[in-house]
């Protein structure tokens, strides 16, 4: 079975942090999981490098819009390496396969395409055009950037959006196209039942320079999302390469709650246009707040994933924003709720579960395992949250049985039965502590594979290795 996940492509106008950080892992851990089961997969990630925000930036920073992209793709790519994300593409909206091939796209879907007076709003930061009405609530001011709209009135293409509101309503109320959560699933189905509006999909040369030229319209480049949402399909080699015949549709789209309209009405209205398939599903995450705000540029309380991983390690990082972070909903970060996850649940839980285990088989048996036991679990719940990307429950799960390791050990005292002389009980309760860690490193290792691997190490061989050091030293306060 082929797999395709894909994430969203970050703008390269700032510094990664822990939200593109979540959405990276959150894909991750499918990808591996995926591999896991014997899937071909294919993982993409990327950066979206066009339109006015960057240009904006640049500009700032008195460097060209490439050469800014250059510098903070690098970190994107920087930060995946960092998280262990098992990415096999990373693409850049600037890459010149990416610009050729959505100028085929273009030119595939001019049928649907026309050129028209566009009168209304666009904020830069949010690379989106604004109604009238929208605006109005908003007293002209962009609540999401505390900036003014900007008035727009000027020729350009336009999509024919409306003619797929109903297609696009029908694939997702039949499940054909499948949205997650229900919550996100509820909110597109009741904007599409509204029905779509035709959009914009270019800006004049003249007013943005830095995108991808529309074809045959020097005076036109493409609208960044038009362009950016193509990167999942001309990653793939669309339209004439294998890869795009192998992984076309994709399996699981991770995209964050504030562009799902991009995903969900107009990414898939576009692959309509072009006469493919719809994704299977859409994977919609939660926003991330620190200490209970919105992280923003004017609070100056972004978070550096680097920071925290530097500090706990890419395992504690993985596993806190999976397990803390509620899959279907927001969540927040804070160093102390992290630091207490990962004292009490990493170091204490399953720290302890395989330390004291370690100990006793080297103390007890010199080291050796002996015959270890077959799984024994049942998976099925850990399966079916991985399933519903229900990353958090997958967890939950998985603790479930390091806690009832723990309870095991202390209820069959091990050490009680070195001291009765029972040799033959006491290996089959080291022997199934073992087992069962093993398998606890199966279950853990889409999302913590360094700690999977090293638990492994320890017991898969019948003869305990023992780690140096501990997999999670404790920190103190
Ligand atoms: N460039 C577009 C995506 C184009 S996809 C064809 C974009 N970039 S972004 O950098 O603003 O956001 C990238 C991803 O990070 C999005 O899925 C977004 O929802 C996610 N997050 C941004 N801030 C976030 C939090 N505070 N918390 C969790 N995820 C957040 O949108």
């Amino acid at each position: 079975m082929n797999n395709y996940i894909t994430t969203s492509i970050p703008y390269v106008n700032g510094e990664p942090h822990i939200g593109h950080a979540l959405e990276f892992i959150m894909a991750d851990v499918l990808a591996r999981a995926a591999r896991s089961r014997g899937e071909t997969v294919l993982f993409s990630t990327g950066s979206d490098e066009h339109g006015g925000k960057i240009a904006e930036k640049a500009a700032e920073a008195g460097i060209t819009p490439k050469e800014l992209a250059d510098k903070m793709s690098a970190t994107f790519s920087d930060l995946a390496k960092k998280l262990q994300i098992s990415n096999d593409r990373f693409i850049r909206t600037t890459d010149a396969g990416h610009e050729q091939r959505a100028q085929l796209i273009w030119k595939a879907l001019e049928k649907d395409i026309y050129k028209a007076k566009y009168t209304g709003w666009y904020c830069v930061g949010d690379e989106a055009f604004f109604s009238e009405t929208e605006v109005e609530a908003n007293k002209g001011i962009c609540p999401n950037h505390n900036r003014p709209y900007d008035k727009i009135e000027e020729e350009n293409y336009f999509f024919k959006l409306s003619s797929y509101s109903k297609a696009v309503l029908e694939a997702i109320e039949s499940n054909a196209f499948v949205i997650l959560p229900d919550t996100r699933r509820n909110e597109i189905l009741s904007l599409l039942r509204d029905g779509l509006e035709d959009i914009s999909i270019s800006r004049p040369k003249d007013k943005i320079s830095w995108g991808i030229a529309v074809p045959g319209d020097p005076h036109q480049v493409m609208y960044v999302w038009f362009e950016a949402l193509m990167n999942y399909i001309t990653v793939l080699g669309y339209p004439e390469h294998a890869d795009f015949k192998t992984f076309w549709p994709a399996t699981t789209q991770v995209v964050g709650k504030d562009i799902i309209r991009f995903h969900a009405a107009i990414w898939p209205a576009m692959l309509l246009g072009l006469g493919l398939p719809l994704p299977q599903t859409l994977y919609v995450h939660g926003f991330i707040t620190v200490d209970g705000k919105k992280m923003s540029k004017s609070l100056g309380n972004y978070v550096s994933p680097n920071d925290i991983v530097d500090k706990y390690g890419v395992d504690a990082f993985r596993y806190y924003f999976m397990r803390h972070i509620p899959s279907y909903g927001d969540g927040d970060f804070s160093w102390a709720t992290f630091e207490a996850a990962y004292n009490n649940e990493l170091a204490n839980e399953l720290g302890n579960a395989v330390s004291r285990t370690v100990a006793m088989i080297i103390k007890y048996q010199e080291g050796i395992i002996g015959d270890i036991p077959p799984a024994e679990h049942d998976i099925a719940q850990y399966l079916a949250a991985l399933q519903a990307c229900r990353f958090d429950r997958a967890l939950d799960e998985v603790w479930e049985q390091v806690r009832g390791l723990n309870q095991y050990i202390d209820q069959e005292k091990p050490w009680e039965l070195a001291k009765q002389q029972d040799p033959d009980h006491l290996r089959e309760v080291l022997a199934y502590q073992a087992s069962n860690l093993l398998e606890i490193a199966d279950l853990i290792e889409p999302f913590m594979p360094e700690t999977a691997a090293k638990i492994t190490g320890i017991f898969n061989e019948g003869i305990v290795r023992p780690l140096e050091g501990t997999l999670f030293p404790k920190h103190e306060a």
